[in-house]
């Protein structure tokens, strides 16, 4: 069986990072057509169009999609992306790797935020020249979509069930909504949760991420926490993501263009790969994911490693060091 993959690298490293991400995808023994689109500033100035309709058609029938990252018209092009694939939860992971600084070197956490809508939903107004509004948006059917992958995905992964975080002491309408509804699906699937008011979670999960394992949270607080754990790993440069629809899927590093070391063939390109790892399980290769992620553990652990880790390799020697390792 052939699976169509949408490439679209964007603009500064990830016109570095994607293609070597591609590169391990094709050391694997499964059969992937790949189809490059173009979207980000550089097409934009080009053409006027940040995300060409194309590149949107494209990720809207493909199997999956790989992305870079886009420079300042990042929100004109992850924004349409992700409803190309009507992704409805965003996973990130936020593992901390031996032989890697990081500040809490035991953490490893997977946030599912929800991705369509919350304070992200677009109802923002303007009411007089002193008062600006947001409408924040909470649906039953969304919390109910995110909490049945939430229970299928820690049923998956043999964990002991998840913590959900939220605010609902404060947001009783919105927060509360969410937080009854990912119960109600937790218990007809006999999913064991825990509950974490979303401020208090940011003070534990920095003193004891230990505590934490699946992380279930409305799109904004899983916005910001997860970066605050990305913080805890030792960056952005090794966090991959997956936003998932219900028929197909978009994995993009967490990180963006990286202007200052664009060009240079420096940039660290584990992040990339290990979307790519995801994206392989998601087609339902599990085997093949965890090669991937094994080989990138060994080199981040063994090198060589790329400037931001303390080397002095390029992207190129990381990714044949990786795929020598698969
Ligand atoms: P950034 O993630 O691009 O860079 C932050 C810092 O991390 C920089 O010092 C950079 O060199 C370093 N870094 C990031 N990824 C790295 C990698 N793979 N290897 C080595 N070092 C790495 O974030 P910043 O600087 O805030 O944004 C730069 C541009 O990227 C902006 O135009 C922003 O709009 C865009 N952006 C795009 C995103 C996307 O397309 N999903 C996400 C975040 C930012
Ligand atoms: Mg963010």
């Amino acid at each position: 069986m052939t699976h169509d993959i949408a490439v679209i690298p964007g603009d500064g490293i990830g016109k570095e990072v994607t293609p070597a991400a591609v590169e391990v995808l094709e050391a694997l023994e499964i059969d992937f057509e790949f189809h490059e689109a173009e979207a980000g500033d550089a097409v934009q100035a080009e053409t006027g169009e940040a995300l060409p309709e194309e590149t949107y058609d494209l990720a809207a029938s493909a199997d999956a999609t790989l992305f870079g990252a886009a420079g300042d018209t990042a929100a004109d092009v992850i924004l349409p992306l992700r409803e190309a694939v009507d992704s409805f939860v965003n996973v990130r992971p936020a593992t901390a790797y031996p032989g890697v600084d990081a500040v809490r070197p035991e953490t490893d956490l997977v946030f599912l935020r929800e991705n369509t809508e919350g304070v992200y939903a677009g109802h923002e107004d303007r009411l007089s020249d002193d008062v600006s509004t947001l409408t924040r948006v909470v649906t039953e059917s969304a919390s109910r979509r995110l909490a049945e992958f939430a229970c299928d995905f820690v049923t998956d992964r043999d964990a002991d069930g998840f913590t959900v975080v939220h605010k609902a002491n404060v947001m009783r309408e919105t927060d509360g909504r969410f937080r009854d509804a990912v119960a109600d699906v937790a218990d007809e699937y006999g999913v064991e949760t825990d509950e974490v008011l979303m401020d208090a979670f940011a003070t534990r999960v920095c003193l004891d991420p230990d505590q934490f394992d699946v992380v279930v949270c409305p799109n904004l607080a899983g916005d910001v926490l997860s970066d605050l754990a990305a913080g805890l790993v030792g960056g952005l440069g090794l966090l991959p993501s997956a936003n998932i629809g219900p028929e197909r899927a978009l994995f993009e590093p967490v990180h963006g263009t990286a202007p200052d070391i664009a060009g240079e063939g420096v940039a660290n390109p584990a992040a990339t790969i290990l979307s790519a790892a995801m994206l392989v399980e998601y087609l339902g290769y599990d085997e093949e994911g965890a090669a991937i992620r094994e080989a990138v553990e060994t080199t981040l652990e063994d090198g060589p490693r790329t400037p931001d880790l303390g080397g002095d390799a390029s992207t190129e020697d990381v990714t044949a060091a990786i795929v020598d390792r698969l």
